[in-house]
């Protein structure tokens, strides 16, 4: 099916281009998608409207959507350009070493338990969290048949960018140099994580709000920094319940980000 501007449009119903006529430019009230991006991924832009709704024109005049109203049937029904707006709409900043005690931590706890342990890390964005606990384990001289590492993002391009581990500067600033030495190779401007050090982590695609996640296994600690920012306080409590019941032991910590208050 071809729309009015001669694009394809995956899956996109004919009774769904509104009254099979060119739509006239509206980019006034991003409201409703808002409302959807918050329900299928819990990420809030509630006060944050302006920098929303300026997005979305960017990302609906690239792909010659002429309205918000068009944007929100086409992300309903394209689920490629779902993922594109989810993967416009997430802010995936991280870095190497980033609130390192917590990390430590883990390592603490690991050293004095003799199986193997489950660590989930919901969300792992472009891998420098999950890749830092893997380091940190095997620094610490913990095997790598001892750990099974899995990391899940609702963003493709980030988990693409993990499964690279190509990294720029301003990611690896935290990482001891010995460690930057040891477990990266630079070439010219970027540094590119070792293969040993890839293969430690699974990496996957998952909303925590959908059905799959939640048989996605069950882990030993799970690492969910710096996602809860962006939900309000209910989903927060949702987000938490979640994960409480993907831990195997429930006296055992979710390490939070710091600034991830409930
Ligand atoms: C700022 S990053 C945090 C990365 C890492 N945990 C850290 O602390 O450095 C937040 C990540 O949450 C992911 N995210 C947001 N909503 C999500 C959801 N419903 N399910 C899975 N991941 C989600 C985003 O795609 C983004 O990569």
């Amino acid at each position: 099916m071809f729309n009015f501007f001669g694009k394809k449009s995956t899956n996109l119903k004919s009774s769904e281009i509104i009254n099979n006529a060119p739509i006239a430019e509206d980019y006034n009230d991003a409201t409703p998608i808002a409302l959807h991006f918050k329900q299928e991924t819990g990420v809030t832009f509630e006060n944050q409207h302006s920098i929303l709704k300026s997005k979305l024109i960017s990302f609906c005049k690239i792909r010659h959507i002429p309205s918000f109203k068009q944007c929100l049937v086409q992300v309903k029904n394209d689920p490629i350009l779902k993922q594109e707006l989810i993967n416009y709409l997430t802010t995936n900043e991280s870095y190497f070493y980033r609130e390192f005690h917590q990390i430590q931590d883990l390592v603490n706890a690991i050293r004095a338990i003799e199986h193997t342990v489950d660590i989930l890390c919901a969300p792992s964005s472009t891998g420098e969290e999950i890749y830092s606990i893997a380091i940190a384990l095997l620094e610490a001289g913990i095997p790598k048949s001892q750990f099974n590492l899995v990391g899940i993002d609702i963003n493709t391009e980030a988990l693409n960018l993990a499964k690279s581990g190509i990294y720029n500067q301003r990611n690896i600033n935290n990482i001891p140099g010995h460690l930057l030495n040891k477990y990266f190779i630079k070439k010219e401007f970027k540094y590119h994580l070792i293969d040993e050090i890839k293969q430690c982590v699974h990496l996957k695609t998952e909303n925590i709000f959908s059905s799959s996640f939640k048989t996605i296994g069950q882990f030993d600690f799970i690492f969910c920094r710096n996602m809860l920012i962006y939900f309000d306080k209910d989903t927060k409590i949702q987000a938490k319940s979640i994960l409480d019941n993907l831990l195997k032991d429930r006296n055992k910590p979710v390490y939070y980000g710091h600034a991830d208050l409930f």
